[in-house]
């Protein structure tokens, strides 16, 4: 097995059939695309029986008792880190929590090296997130055939956990996907976790799908699904939404900042407030992946109200991560 060089943002393989093995199975977790209905839908099902409600003692199994997990973070994370750690310790397996910055990447190893290194300990799962393109992926095409891969979130390109997470609020809180308006509000040109919830929402039919942004942070064509529509008018994005997911502006990926509003503009046109939630239905519920930037493009009072689901999307991301380590693993265990 030789190195090559990882791929750059102009030539990223689809992925969506590299993450199933040959019996159509789910081996890795790269992409919501290429995954259908009755896939998803298994996930979210799985995810649920892995759901404890607060106050309740957290679901444990031993079903990953022997397995090792290492976690591979080249970006920041405080939400999708701990739940991938903690879904993995509550399942019986071992997890090795690499810190990056003091890894012998900082002495030039490659990660194709540094991941060879560590399946030679016999890690059975590497959960990879990272700013480049295409790179969860590309550890995939180049390791043994006994090992997964996670995306925990891929450049401006992937967050199929998230996406997991999200449609299992959802689904939660109004009992179906499919006819629901969906309004996805803030930075989509650059959010990895807008581009995976369109995915899925489509997928599971989803009636109206809205993402809505200022003209500079819209979607690229050909980034998310055709059935979205692109909306710059936040007042028309919101009307009899049953959903409305907040977004924050994705500073990090943005090269050059001007011509982005200012925070108080900002706020004005596009944040989400209890005044602007009137327009959306009387039972609409307000997301947020996380972090937040309160009083940016969430009001502060409105994300801990009563149609806030942001704790609970954080809740569940525990539970999602159970699922899907769970059936990637048992996926390679049984091929
Ligand atoms: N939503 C999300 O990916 O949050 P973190 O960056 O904290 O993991």
């Amino acid at each position: 097995m030789s190195p090559t060089e990882p791929p750059n943002s102009t030539n990223i393989p689809d992925d969506g059939d590299l993450q199933l093995a040959p019996n159509g199975q789910l081996r890795h977790l790269l992409t919501m695309r290429g995954l259908d209905r009755e896939q998803i839908t298994e996930l979210l099902d799985r995810s649920q029986t892995f759901v404890s409600e607060p106050g309740q003692a957290a679901v444990r199994s031993r079903a990953l008792q022997g397995k090792t997990v290492a976690n591979l973070f080249f970006e920041p994370s405080t939400r999708t880190r701990a739940s991938f750690d903690l879904a993995a310790k509550r399942l019986g397996a071992d997890v090795l929590n690499l810190d990056v910055n003091t890894s012998s990447r900082k002495k030039g190893e490659s990660i194709l090296d540094m991941i060879y290194t560590l399946e030679a300990m016999q890690v059975d799962a590497f959960v990879v997130r990272d700013a480049g393109s295409g790179i969860p992926g590309y550890i995939a095409r180049h390791t043994n055939d006994n090992v997964s891969i996670l995306n925990a979130g891929e450049s401006d390109i992937s967050h199929p956990t998230q996406a997991l997470l999200d449609m299992l609020t959802i689904r939660q809180n109004k009992g179906r996907i499919e006819g629901l308006k969906v309004a996805i509000v803030g930075d989509i040109a650059h959010s990895r976790v807008a581009r995976s919830a369109s995915e899925a929402l489509v997928t599971l039919g989803v009636g109206e799908l809205r993402l809505v942004s200022p003209p500079d942070l819209a979607a690229e064509p050909g980034t998310v699904p055709d059935q979205a529509r692109i909306l710059y008018n936040l007042e028309e994005g919101l009307q009899d939404a049953d959903v409305v997911m907040a977004l924050r502006i994705q500073r990090e990926r943005i090269g050059n900042l001007d011509g982005i509003l200012g925070i108080d503009e900002y706020f004005a046109t596009y944040g989400i407030s209890h005044e602007r939630m009137k327009l959306a239905a009387p039972d609409a519920i307000v997301m947020h992946p996380g972090p937040m930037n309160r009083g940016i493009e969430i009001e502060s009072t409105l994300a801990d109200s009563a149609s806030s689901v942001i704790t609970k999307q954080v809740r569940n991301g525990v539970a999602v991560r159970m699922a899907i380590l769970s059936t990637v693993i048992n996926t390679v265990d049984t091929r």
